[in-house]
């Protein structure tokens, strides 16, 4: 039997995992307890994408546990072992701000949490692949160092600049940086993930993210910045964007296009390689560039403020160079431009907004 594991699967990029995925495995296990919405509250939950995939996928085995409980994954990996061959590990604590709240509870879901998948896999199912959702942020405020350019409305790198062509690549430096302390979780679970690669011949992968984002994200303000714009263009609640006069610029991808990276890693493993993931230059915007955007797409003016405080850590401008992921899987690119992936959110959004009203 093949199996994949995914945790974190009623979250966006886990969901849309295990939706891929259910038509190439014989069963695919979800592991996810709703911490999002001890996280980020009521609007954040995730408990109705966990009931959507247990209704939708036949094959889908939902497991309510918590990845900090060793004793609650081994039963699992145990019971399946080596029919699991690939383990996507998405579960995490994702807000760089939510993290200086509860720093205990932080490291102990992105490290620790990280590190007991680890270990499992090693012990359970040693040839299985491990896939791990970094983030951007492992490289912490080194990016607003770079030389920009304040131009009408984002923020732009120096066009004789290196990266300004496909944007930030993995020789960046990890070191030496404010990462907040979200950041600085994911640096050691990512470098445990590197870790498990290189020392223990363990096929593993990660994959540092810009903003990952779709329509199955249950969106907060500390979280999800399209989703929850969205939101907020359709229910008409207020916005405020913080710091950097609202031209701070991400690069966007799709989660369907993440996880498609995902599986053509699988097909074709690596041992502890790492990856900048990303909507690099075909899909990134500033933040008053996705206003513009959602005011269109859903014909409601948004209702924001500006507060000058830049959030702590905050990227000014951060473009993904995915041009070492495609040279080495070059079948692999985006699907989703970012017209497509803020139409979907907000058709999606308007359904569950009737659902739930
Ligand atoms: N969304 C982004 O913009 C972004 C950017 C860069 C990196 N990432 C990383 O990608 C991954 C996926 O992000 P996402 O946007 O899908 O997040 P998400 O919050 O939508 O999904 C994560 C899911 O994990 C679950 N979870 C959290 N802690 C858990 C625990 N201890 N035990 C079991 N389940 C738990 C949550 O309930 C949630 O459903 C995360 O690791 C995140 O750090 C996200």
């Amino acid at each position: 039997m093949n199996i994949a594991l995914v945790t974190g699967s009623a979250g966006l990029i886990g969901s849309e995992a295990v939706e891929f995925f259910a038509d190439k495995f014989d069963l695919v296990i979800g592991i996810d307890n709703n911490l999002r919405e001890y996280f980020f509250g009521k609007d954040a939950a995730t408990d109705w994408n966990k009931n959507r995939l247990s209704s939708k996928i036949k094959n889908y085995k939902h497991v309510n546990i918590d990845i900090r409980e060793v004793k609650d994954l081994e039963k699992i990996f145990a019971d399946y072992n080596t029919d699991i061959k690939l383990i996507l590990h998405t579960a995490a604590q994702p807000s760089h701000d939510w993290a200086a709240k509860e720093p205990f509870t932080d490291f102990s879901v992105n490290a620790t949490g990280t590190v007991n998948l680890l270990e499992m896999t090693r012990l359970h199912a040693p040839q299985a692949v491990f896939i791990f959702t970094s983030t951007n942020k492992v490289y912490g405020d080194n990016p607003n160092f770079l030389p920009l350019i304040e131009q009408e409305t984002r923020w732009e790198i120096a066009t004789e600049h290196a990266y300004f062509e496909q944007g930030i690549d993995e020789k960046m430096s990890i070191d030496n940086t404010k990462h907040s302390l979200f950041g600085a979780s994911k640096v050691a679970a990512d470098v445990f993930v590197q870790e498990y690669g290189k020392y223990f011949g363990m096929k593993t992968g990660v994959f540092r993210g810009g903003c990952l984002t779709g329509p199955n994200h249950s969106g907060a303000q500390l979280h999800g910045f399209l989703a929850y714009l969205m939101k907020c263009a359709i229910t008409g609640n207020p916005y405020t964007i913080f710091g950097y006069k609202g031209k701070q610029v991400r690069d966007n991808i799709h989660s369907y296009d993440l996880v498609n990276m995902f599986w053509h890693f699988y097909q074709l493993p690596k041992a502890g390689e790492v990856y900048n993931a990303g909507g690099g230059r075909f899909a990134n915007c500033s933040m008053l560039e996705a206003i513009r955007l959602c005011e269109k797409i859903s014909g409601k003016k948004i209702n924001y403020t500006y507060s000058d405080n830049a959030r702590n850590g905050d990227h000014i401008w951060y473009i993904s160079d995915v041009s070492k992921f495609k040279k080495d899987y070059p079948t692999w690119t985006w699907k989703y431009n970012l017209l497509d992936t803020l139409t979907q959110i907000h058709d999606g959004l308007s359904v569950r907004e009737i659902v739930t009203n």
